[in-house]
């Protein structure tokens, strides 16, 4: 195999990624200061406030028979077909908040085969204006009230390798993250998140598994398991912003004499603040601390992480969605002194799956200071969004 061709490859590549920060940065910094009176949509650009009133005209000429006057359905005696299991409820505001407006629109746009739905939603694309497409998505938005201010799924910004995301999920994860260099080493963590209670409240459970190498051969075994609930604050699509606060408890399971785990409980507090720009670039933060009850095994920490990216999909957003983004990530001893680790990870985020609820991440995480004892990573991760639909369904 080629090996040395295609490490020189990365590192090119790597450099161009590292170079494509800064200009990155500025992006951000420049939206900061554009005034952004309405940040669109994740996956929407109006070009006008969309009418609602208007839109009630559309959708009772051409939705209502199958998705009935209340959207909750047409009587099933009327409506000849079966319904699938995804069917939408739109009165259900705990299930449409999380979908985008551009999810709805490329159905309605294209029809339900392009978004791997079922072939009875039919494509309105040439039947409908634009501006009668994003009428009818308002009045349909008005068909569930959201009194419980659930946030909008246009704040659900692309995962990041390590940065956590403000926004409340229902998604199962398996990331690995392998050494580079020196002795072959890797983790992979499978991570459940999945709202609890209501839209705002997320359980997070984390497995890390861990492979490394000894003198005697492999070995492996479960690392620290994490218990985290997370719950959103505050939320707004008209200035595009997320917070949320999480509590999290590390669990001491993994065996701390082979590196696998602290050796003490922990707990690990954290507050996200996530940023969209209409420019459909965005700004994820985390910063949070790691506090071990037993110090003398395992130093308190903190840790602050920024993710800064730029979502793009053909189709006028409605089509695949490749989100390249950066992330920086600090962490330091809470001891007097002590020095803090800064790391850097260029990586991208692609839709897989028709239905865009089955996503790759890719990345390369490389130690800036303090280079000596720590190793550059490579990070990948699969990620399956459980609420809609299953894993192998969406797919043609
Ligand atoms: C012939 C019946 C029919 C008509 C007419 C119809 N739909 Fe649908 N629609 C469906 C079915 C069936 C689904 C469910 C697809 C699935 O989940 O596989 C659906 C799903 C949807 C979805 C959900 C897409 C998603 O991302 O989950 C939206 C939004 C939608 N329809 C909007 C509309 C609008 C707007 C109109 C009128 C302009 C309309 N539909 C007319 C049958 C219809």
């Amino acid at each position: 195999m080629g090996r040395g061709v295609s490490q020189g490859v990365g590192v090119r590549t790597r450099q161009r990624l590292m170079a494509g920060a800064p200009a990155l940065i500025l992006c951000i910094a420049f939206g900061w200061i554009w005034p952004s009176r309405q940040a669109s949509a994740q996956t929407l650009h109006y070009a006008g406030r969309p009418d609602a009133k208007a839109g009630e005209k559309v959708y009772k000429g051409g939705c209502i028979a199958c998705h009935g006057e209340d959207g909750k359905g047409a009587p099933i005696a009327n409506t000849m077909f079966k319904r699938p299991d995804t069917w939408p409820d739109f009165t259900d505001c705990a299930g449409t908040t999380p979908e985008p407006n551009g999810n709805w629109k490329a159905a309605i746009v294209h029809g339900g085969p392009s978004r791997g739905l079922s072939q009875i939603m039919p494509a309105f694309g040439d039947l409908l204006s634009d501006k009668q497409i994003n009428d009818v998505i308002a009045y349909m938005r008005g068909l569930c009230r959201n009194d419980h201010h659930y946030p909008m799924g246009e704040l659900n910004l692309p995962r990041a390798l390590v940065t956590e995301k403000a926004f409340p999920e229902n998604e199962i994860v398996v990331s690995t993250a392998a050494s580079a260099k020196g002795t072959p080493a890797w983790t992979t963590d499978i991570i459940d998140e999945r709202t609890i209670f209501d839209a705002r409240t997320q359980l997070e459970t984390d497995v890390p598994v861990n492979y490394a190498t000894t003198e005697n051969g492999w070995t492996e075994g479960v690392g620290d398991i994490t218990l985290g609930v997370k719950r959103e604050i505050f939320s707004s699509l008209r200035t595009g912003s997320i917070l949320s606060v999480q509590g999290g408890i590390l669990l001491p399971t993994g065996d701390s004499n082979r590196g696998f785990g602290a050796g003490t409980t922990q707990f690990e507090p954290f507050a996200s603040f996530d940023q969209l720009f209409r420019t459909n670039t965005f700004l994820q933060t985390q910063v949070g601390a790691d506090l071990p009850v037993d110090t003398s095994v395992t130093p308190r920490s903190m840790f602050w992480r920024a993710a800064v990216g730029q979502a793009w999909a053909p189709d006028h957003m409605l089509g695949r969605l490749f989100s390249p983004m950066v992330e920086f990530l600090a962490t330091r001893d809470f001891a007097p002194g002590a020095q803090t680790d800064w790391d850097v990870l260029p990586e991208m985020q692609v839709t897989v799956s028709r239905r865009q609820h089955v996503r790759m991440g890719f990345g390369y995480r490389k130690p800036v200071t303090d280079v000596s004892g720590r190793n550059s990573q490579v990070l990948f991760y699969f990620l399956w969004d459980r609420a809609d639909g299953k894993l192998w369904d969406g797919w043609r």
